[in-house]
């Protein structure tokens, strides 16, 4: 009788640590999404206007011109070349008509989300 109840103990033991597992891993998957989220708000918010798709997007035209003759594409959301750090690198330092974001504009918290919806 003994041993019967310290199975049972044991099988709800093991029961209660997978779904402890299960909880915490999709909690990271839940945190991930959230994060890339919110750096599409930042993105919908402060670079769509000038480097989303079409004319009118200066950033876009500026970098139709500069990988002209590359594979590079020009819409910054169609690249798969670019890393976080170099996402946050030219935000934070600007590059010709783009100015760089302060941090009262972009936090760096925002920037890490936004490094990772664009860099992903
Ligand atoms: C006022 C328009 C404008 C805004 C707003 C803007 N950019 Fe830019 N961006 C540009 C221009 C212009 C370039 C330079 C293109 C070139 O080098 O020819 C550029 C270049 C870049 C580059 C470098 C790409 C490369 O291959 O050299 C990155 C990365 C970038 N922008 C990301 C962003 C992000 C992220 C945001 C939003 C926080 C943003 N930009 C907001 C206009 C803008």
């Amino acid at each position: 009788m003994k041993s019967a109840n310290t199975a049972f103990a044991l099988g709800i033991a093991c029961l209660a640590i997978g779904m402890l597992g299960f909880g915490f891993v999709t909690t990271l998957a839940q945190a991930q999404d959230d994060t890339v989220e919110r750096g599409e708000q930042v993105y919908d918010y402060w670079c769509a206007p000038c480097h989303n798709p079409g004319p009118g997007h200066p950033g876009t035209q500026s970098l139709e011109v500069r990988y002209s003759g590359t594979e590079i594409p020009a819409v910054l959301m169609e690249r798969t070349d670019l890393t976080p750090e170099l996402v946050k690198t030219f935000v934070r330092e600007g590059v010709l008509s783009m100015a760089p974001f302060r941090k009262t504009e972009i936090t760096d918290e925002e920037l890490d989300a936004l490094a990772a919806y664009v860099a992903q």
